[in-house]
């Protein structure tokens, strides 16, 4: 397939020289509006550099990001002067955006020592409990993870399979209870957990910095103008929110807010003054806040499988704030996260017809 060349199209050289590609040489970054996955250069920084040698030992390590970026056409009849990009975390081996914290929490941890002869002990709900329990798996770390009860059989099951320890909450104590659990039990014995703590961990926001906000740069060429996310530990909106920032303070970075009930798995509620807000969590970055009707979003997940995209709720949400930031601004190059794979909801009501 003919690929159109991005006029800025450039070769990365090692130890940062740029020259020119050659006529005729693949280029480094390429933005073909016609295509639907586009073909960038690695991006290099601290997380990448502690990923390579860690995966020099522990091949599978190497799979986390990169991930591809894709054309969403659901609005370019009525708005064709804005491009809407989605990055396809379900790419990752552990199916989800939490690959890139945590395995970059967990390996800032190996480097100092922090994490040597201990269990690697946090809190979640899903994405980040299967990504702690495949990465632990694969490192060969013993992993516990404090789940409220109610997490979906999909999940338990893949946390299990990995060999991780899961310790129950109960779900009518909320998702709350599992978070002052986890702080309990790291308390009580904090010569047995590393208590990795995705909430306060900036190597949450900067994985995502590094990774993702790299990758869209240059999958973009540059040419981004609005990244929606939403905030869950705030890691994804703070790090590329930062990242895209400093290549460019014009883009803007829009954030999509639910309300608490019945809410939406991954993402927090933010609108009520009691809400907790995550201490990684940067303010500062977010631009403008959108409010995000659940509804609208399991249809726009409905939506987006009917032209091949299978992602899960919270993405769905993402993809209607894509939409009124789309209708707000008229022209301009949006960028979201189809965060995990719809697979992962079979036993939520999100498919049910
Ligand atoms: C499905 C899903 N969507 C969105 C998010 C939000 O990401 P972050 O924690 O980076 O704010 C998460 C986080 O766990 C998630 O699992």
């Amino acid at each position: 397939m003919k690929r159109n060349r991005a006029p800025n199209a450039r070769l990365l050289m090692p130890r940062g020289r740029i020259r020119r590609a050659p006529e005729g040489a693949p280029p480094a970054a390429t933005i073909d509006p016609h295509s639907t996955h586009l073909v960038y250069a690695l991006p290099m920084g601290r997380f990448h550099d502690l990923q390579k040698k860690w995966a020099a030992r522990y091949p599978a390590l190497g799979l986390v990001g990169h991930t591809p970026l894709v054309r969403v056409d659901l609005f370019r009849e009525e708005l064709p002067d804005v491009e809407v990009y989605a990055k396809i975390e379900s790419f990752n081996p552990g199916g989800s955006l939490k690959d890139r914290p945590v395995l970059g929490m967990i390996l800032e941890a190996l480097e100092d020592g922090r994490l040597a002869g201990k269990t690697i002990l946090d809190s979640s709900s899903g994405n980040a409990a299967i990504a702690y329990a495949w990465i632990g798996s694969a490192l060969g770390v013993p992993v516990r993870l404090v789940v409220p009860d109610n997490a979906s059989l999909e999940r338990k099951k893949r946390i299990l399979a990995h060999g991780a320890e899961i310790f129950h909450t109960a779900a009518h104590d909320g998702y709350d209870e599992a978070l002052r659990e986890v702080r309990r039990q790291a308390e009580r014995e904090p010569e047995r957990f590393f208590f990795c703590d995705q909430y306060g961990n900036e190597h949450n926001w900067r994985a995502h910095m590094e990774s993702t906000a790299e990758e869209i740069w240059a999958q973009t060429g540059g040419r981004v103008t609005h990244f929606v996310a939403g905030v869950g530990t705030g890691g994804t909106i703070t790090g590329v929110g930062r990242g895209l920032k400093a290549k460019n303070p014009d883009v803007q970075v829009e954030c999509v807010v639910p309300d608490p009930f019945p809410g939406v798995e991954g993402l927090k509620p933010l609108k009520d003054p009691d809400d907790i807000v995550p201490a990684i969590l940067d303010k500062g970055v977010i631009d403008r806040m959108w409010d995000a009707d659940v509804d609208r979003g399991w249809e726009m997940s409905q939506r987006m499988a009917k032209v091949g995209l299978f992602g899960g709720q919270s993405s769905g949400c993402y993809m209607a704030g894509v939409y009124d930031v789309a209708k707000a601004i008229g022209k301009g190059v949006i960028v979201t996260m189809l965060n995990d794979v719809g697979e992962r909801y079979m036993s939520t009501r999100l498919w049910d017809r």
